[in-house]
C-alpha cells in the first residue's frame, strides 16, 4: 500500500525527520531554503500531499490553502505560536490545523529566565569587555548590574510558558505579579498578585516578561504610553513575539536610560530585526532560540508528527487549532 505524502516546509531535527520516514513519503527540503508559496502549492500538488508541516517561517493564509490540493488533511505547525496560520481559513476547508504546545514550555521559560539575568548583569557588556582585550583589572564598581531578588516580576500572559517562569523566578526570590486575560485558580497562582488591567501590572513591574500569544488585542501592546508606567529603570524580557513591542520606543527608552536593559529573543520582522536593538550595550539578544534545544526541537517535531498521525489515521489530533 502506498504511504501518503507529507511535504515538510522545513528541515527537521534527524531524529524526527528518521520518523517521518518510517511512517510517510517525505517530501522534504534539505537545503532549508524558505519555499515562496508558489513553490509549496507546487511540491504539495505533485506529491498529493496530504499533510503539511510548517514552521512559524511559512505564512498559512487563505490564498495558500486555496493553492493547495484537494488531499491535503492537515496543517501541522513546528511551533506553539500559530499567528502565522489562518485557523478560521483552515476550518472553512475542513482542514485540520495543530500546533506543539507543552513541550517548549520549559525550555522557553529557562530562556526568559535566561534573558533576564542577562539584561540585569550586563552579560553582554561582560563578554564583550573580555573577548575585546578591554579587561584591564577588578574594582569595586565595575559593570554593576541590579539584582533579581527581592523584585517585582510582572508577568505579561501566564499561560503555560509564563506559569513556568513564575515558578523559576521563585527560586530566585522575585515576588511574581501578572496579567491575563482570565485570573488563575489559586493553586496555579501560587501567591503571584493578580492584576486586572495591564496598566496596574506595568506599574509594579520592575521586571516585565511578555509571555502572551501575538494577536490583534496583543500587537503593540508595549508603546511609549505603556513604557512610561514601568518603574524607573525597569528591565523588559520578551520571549513571546516580537511584535507586541514598538521597537522605537523601547529603543528610545532603551538609549535614554528610561528603562535599564532589556533581553531580547524574538523581533518583528525576523530575521532582519530594527537596527536600533544592535547599537544598544544594555541590550541582551539572541536570535529567537526559546525553544532551542535538542529535546526539546525532538519533541516538537514528535508532537507535530502525532498529530499528523492521528489525521490521516481519521482520529482528533492533539493538539488541533479547531
Ligand atoms: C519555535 C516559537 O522555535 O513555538 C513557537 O511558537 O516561537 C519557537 O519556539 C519557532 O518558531 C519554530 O517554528
Amino acid at each position: 500500500m502506498t504511504k501518503p505524502s507529507v511535504l515538510l516546509a522545513r528541515r527537521l531535527p534527524p531524529q524526527v525527520e528518521a520518523r517521518a520516514r518510517a511512517s510517510y513519503d517525505i517530501i522534504d527540503n534539505p537545503e532549508d531554503r524558505i519555499l515562496a508559496p508558489a513553490e509549496l502549492a507546487e511540491r504539495a500538488h505533485a506529491c498529493q500531499a496530504a499533510a503539511l508541516l510548517v514552521c512559524t517561517s511559512e505564512k498559512v493564509d487563505a490564498a495558500l490553502l486555496d493553492s493547495m490540493p484537494a488531499s491535503l488533511k492537515v496543517v501541522a505547525t513546528f511551533s506553539v505560536g500559530y499567528d502565522h496560520i489562518d485557523v478560521a481559513a483552515c476550518k472553512a476547508r475542513g482542514i485540520v490545523a495543530t500546533n506543539t504546545p507543552d513541550v517548549l514550555t520549559d525550555s522557553t521559560a529557562d530562556t526568559a529566565m535566561l534573558l533576564l539575568l542577562a539584561a540585569a548583569r550586563r552579560a553582554y557588556e561582560g563578554d564583550s569587555l573580555v573577548r575585546a582585550g578591554g579587561w584591564k583589572g577588578w574594582h569595586t564598581m565595575m559593570l554593576l548590574g541590579v539584582q533579581p531578588g527581592g523584585k517585582r516580576l510582572g508577568i505579561y500572559g501566564m499561560g503555560r510558558i509564563g506559569q513556568a517562569l513564575a515558578q523559576r523566578a521563585r527560586a530566585f526570590g522575585m515576588q511574581i505579579h501578572y496579567h491575563n486575560r482570565s485570573r488563575l485558580a489559586p493553586e496555579q497562582e501560587a501567591g503571584a498578585v493578580y492584576h486586572d488591567s495591564p496598566e496596574s501590572l506595568l506599574r509594579v513591574s520592575d521586571f516585565l516578561c511578555l509571555n502572551a500569544p501575538s494577536s490583534p488585542a496583543t500587537r503593540g501592546f508595549l508603546n511609549a504610553q505603556r513604557i512610561e508606567l514601568l518603574p524607573e529603570g525597569a528591565i523588559v524580557v520578551n520571549t513571546a513575539r516580537g511584535d507586541l513591542v514598538v521597537d522605537e520606543d523601547l529603543i528610545a527608552a532603551l538609549q535614554s536610560g528610561r528603562l535599564r536593559a532589556a533581553g531580547l529573543d524574538v523581533f518583528t520582522n525576523e530575521p532582519n530585526l530594527h537596527p536600533g536593538y544592535a547599537g544598544l550595550p544594555n541590550t541582551f539578544l539572541l536570535p529567537h532560540l526559546g525553544s532551542a534545544t535538542i529535546e526539546t526541537r525532538n519533541a516538537m517535531g514528535f508532537t507535530a508528527l502525532d498529530n499528523i498521525d492521528a489525521v490521516l489515521a481519521g482520529r482528533s489530533a492533539p493538539n488541533a487549532l479547531w
